[in-house]
């Protein structure tokens, strides 16, 4: 008999801590260096965490490189020479303001305080310094001496070596503008206040393009990146309720931005930004390039001194040479974790009276794909059929499937609602010829979908075609212009 669902709970009412707890409980995230008592802002991700994050980041991948003409992948390292800091601006500008309180110590970011009402975060009085400006970048030394030459970052931002690579990438790949350089990977940022989860991390990992363009059509390629990248959460499964845009005001850009559209999501603790789509006009290009005055002369940028190389390009008709501007869609793959996580999570209520907390995750995201379990484990014939299955599945779905052998089904169920496994195959005493009482069910397994609870008997020879056609089709086919 197939169980139903009697009533399900409102995204409204999910809860950070329930998303912790599960995260928690079923392998995804854990408080980094847990052991010594953790470490602030850093978090470490477990097996179902791993294929999670992978997942979301492989998709971006496949569906802003592989599945575009005009964008090209980079992987650039983590450690960054000052003078990219400094030339980039971050140096001198990549700060909070922090205020402390005199009471109890605590300090934390004057932009998170009420301005009508300032006071401690932690212990509710007023007795707050003047804000100063904290940089966010971690420092470090290359080699055993530790002076000032020898200073250099973490990357704050994937995006500064994009820049510098603009010219290797220009130079090898040939391409014709407007082009995009694509990276994803690790940032560093000494947040003050790290909160909410993996939100706001001092260790986080970007997804990141710089579409470079003709600058009189920079407005048009805004536009296009803002709609693309909120059609691609879409397709993540991240529902048209909870996602918003937001233009930033002209106060609140960055130092290097024109204009800012950010993506919002309803995270549990509110609306907040996923993605940032920024015009950085020729601001970075220029701050690297040597001879920036002769090729930019509207770039605000510090006079260059140091750079070894002419980042511009030439128009093929007039012959002149000119800087691009660059469109910066801007994703984080943790809060886009999160999202995902967020939306996926359900409590509902079942036929039978019973709850149950499922993850309602997209087939290609999931964890583990599908999960075959034999009905009973001391049962060696209905053990052999499941590894049979679980082998050629694994051989040809993109991702884990599981066998699952400890005999009660019930927990297993269960546990694969709370991870997001898509399907349960079970191999029961039908599927063998001497134990069935219908032969029409041998070679047959049953199918137990997720989220509608559905049971289906499908042959096992028809498995694979069955299970690719149902579950894992997966096509983003986006906004391209460029074929
Ligand atoms: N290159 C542009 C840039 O870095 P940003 O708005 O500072 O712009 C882009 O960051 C994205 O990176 C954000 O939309 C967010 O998803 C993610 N992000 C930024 N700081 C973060 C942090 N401390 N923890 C987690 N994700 C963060």
């Amino acid at each position: 008999m197939t169980i139903g669902i009697f009533m399900t709970a409102a995204q409204s009412e999910k809860t950070m801590e329930q998303i912790i707890s599960l995260c928690k409980r079923r392998g995804f995230i854990f408080p980094s260096s847990q052991v010594y008592g953790g470490l602030q802002g850093a978090y470490d991700f477990g097996p179902m965490g791993v294929e999670l994050k992978r997942n979301l980041q492989q998709t971006w991948w496949r569906d802003m490189v592989y599945a575009r003409q005009d964008m090209y992948g980079l992987d650039s390292s983590i450690l960054t020479h000052q003078k990219t800091m400094h030339y980039s601006g971050h140096k001198d500008t990549f700060c909070d303001l922090m205020v402390d309180c005199r009471a109890c110590k605590s300090r934390m970011r004057a932009d998170h305080l009420d301005p009508d009402n300032p006071v401690c975060e932690n212990c509710g009085l007023d007795d707050l310094t003047e804000p100063r400006p904290f940089n966010l970048m971690f420092k470090t030394n290359l080699g055993p001496v530790e002076d000032d030459a020898s200073t250099a970052y973490l990357r704050p931002e994937t995006a500064q070596a994009i820049f510098l690579n603009f010219k290797y990438v220009l130079d090898t790949q040939s391409p014709k503008l407007p082009f995009g350089i694509a990276q994803t990977g690790k940032a560093f940022r000494n947040e003050i206040t790290p909160r909410h989860f993996i939100f706001r991390v001092r260790e986080f990992e970007q997804m990141e393009i710089e579409f470079f363009v003709k600058p009189e059509s920079s407005d048009y390629w805004h536009s296009y990146w803002v709609k693309e990248r909120l059609n691609w959460w879409h397709a993540q499964g991240l529902s048209g309720d909870n996602l918003k845009l937001d233009v930033q005001p002209e106060s609140d850009l960055a130092h290097y931005a024109k204009a800012t559209t950010d993506i919002l999501y309803r995270f549990p603790h509110g609306f907040e930004e996923l993605e940032g789509v920024a015009n950085r006009t020729d601001y970075d290009l220029a701050s690297h390039s040597k001879n920036q005055d002769t090729l930019s002369p509207h770039a605000k940028v510090k006079e260059n001194k140091d750079s070894t190389s002419k980042l511009a390009v030439q128009d093929p008709e007039s012959k002149s040479w000119y800087i691009p501007y660059v469109i910066e869609p801007s994703a984080g793959l943790d809060r886009g974790m999160l999202a995902i996580l967020s939306e996926a999570y359900t409590e509902e209520t079942l036929d039978n009276g019973s709850d149950r907390i499922v993850l309602k995750l997209p087939a290609h995201l999931s964890p583990i794909k599908a999960a075959v379990i034999p009905l009973a484990k001391n049962k060696p014939e209905l053990v052999a059929i499941a590894q049979t299955i679980q082998r050629q599945l694994q051989a040809n779905l993109q991702g884990i499937v599981r066998l699952e052998n400890s005999g009660n089904i019930g927990k297993n169920y269960r546990r694969h609602d709370e991870i997001g496994t898509p399907v349960c195959i079970t191999v029961d005493f039908d599927t063998i010829e001497e134990t069935t009482s219908d032969p029409k069910l041998v070679n047959t397994v049953t199918l137990r979908d997720r989220d509608s609870l559905s049971q289906e008997r499908i042959p096992i020879e028809a498995l694979t075609e069955h299970l690719r056609k149902k579950y894992f089709f997966y096509h983003y086919e986006g906004n391209r212009t460029d074929q």
